[in-house]
């Protein structure tokens, strides 16, 4: 028990990122963007980490409103020596970085069946590519960014899984299986660290529902009309809040979950997702 009284001030305490140093993997992109912004907004100085730095240039008039403050680097999450060179990069700029989001992944049209692709012809290239991209480049960061965590006794890891590590979707076999891996390894990683470094470092994951980005574009919307997919249509009829998520629905529980407001809460994997996940359909 503690003597502090919770009111409205040590609320926006825990909300207040002032001095942390976040690092986001995939941080240009369309989700990683939004969080980047955000945290930028709540006093964090924030690495936007990306294989191409210059797709965040579209960020940069958001990010330079403050009051923290956020830099661009290189950074591939399936080359460790990458990954080191941008941690080193950070260390300089902000100091070591205390707080690690993993929002670099995705799928690939190749490791996805359809009409003209059946199961058993998708390329093993393919299927490696998702499963490299998702698991391994949510695995390579932790190792290197968690590394500093575990020497310090403190540090929050978040993870980014899917709707698929649920009840897989038909069609991304490969996705859907790297992302159930990414939920199982956000379990394992919250129990290692706490057991074997501190139980100040905390792992946990967000599962966004359906979010219109690049990667998921080419199924959901028809490339010539801009109209739904009769897949679209699916998703959106079976999400109870009858739409999309924008990409600020997932801001609040992020927030939350690197923020103390979290403190004793590690190893979850919480779904945004407008209740598609508690929807039998009927
Ligand atoms: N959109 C959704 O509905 C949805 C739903 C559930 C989960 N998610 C997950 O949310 C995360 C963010 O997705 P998003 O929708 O924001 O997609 P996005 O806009 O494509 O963002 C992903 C970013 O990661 C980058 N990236 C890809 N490979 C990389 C690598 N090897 N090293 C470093 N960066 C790399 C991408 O760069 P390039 O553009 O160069 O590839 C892109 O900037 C992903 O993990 C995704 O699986 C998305």
């Amino acid at each position: 028990m503690t003597d502090t009284i919770l009111n409205h001030e040590t609320v926006a305490d825990w909300y207040d990122f002032s001095g942390r140093t976040v690092l986001i993997t995939g941080g240009a992109g369309i989700l990683g963007g939004e969080m980047a912004c955000m945290l930028v907004g709540c006093g964090a100085n924030v690495a936007i980490m990306d294989r191409d730095p210059s797709l965040a240039d579209r960020l940069l008039d958001r990010l330079g409103c403050g009051p923290g403050c956020a830099v661009v680097v290189f950074g591939d999450v399936l080359k460790p020596e990458t990954l080191a060179q941008a941690e080193e990069q950070v260390r300089a700029e902000f100091g070591p970085v205390d707080t690690l989001v993993n929002a670099a992944g995705g799928n690939n049209p190749r490791a996805t069946t359809g009409a003209d692709l059946s199961f058993f012809d998708l390329p093993p290239e393919a299927l490696r590519f998702v499963f490299d991209l998702n698991i391994l480049g949510t695995m390579l960061p932790s190792q290197v960014f968690g590394r500093g965590m575990a020497e310090r006794g403190e540090g929050v890891i978040l993870n980014v899984s899917s709707m698929n590590a649920f009840r897989p979707l038909t069609r991304i076999p490969a996705y859907s299986a790297a992302k159930s891996g990414v939920s199982n390894f956000t379990q394992w990683l919250a129990v290692h660290m706490a057991q074997e470094y501190s139980p100040r470092i905390r792992v946990n994951a967000i599962a966004p529902g359906f979010f219109l980005t690049e990667q998921n574009r080419f199924l959901l919307t028809d490339e010539e009309t801009g109209g739904l997919t009769p897949r679209g249509r699916a998703i959106v009829e079976h999400t109870p809040m009858g739409r999309f998520g924008d990409p600020e629905d997932l801001l609040g529980t992020v927030l939350w979950l690197l923020s103390p407001a979290s403190a004793f809460v590690s190893g979850v994997v919480v779904p945004i997702d407008g209740g598609f996940s508690a929807f039998s359909g009927v």
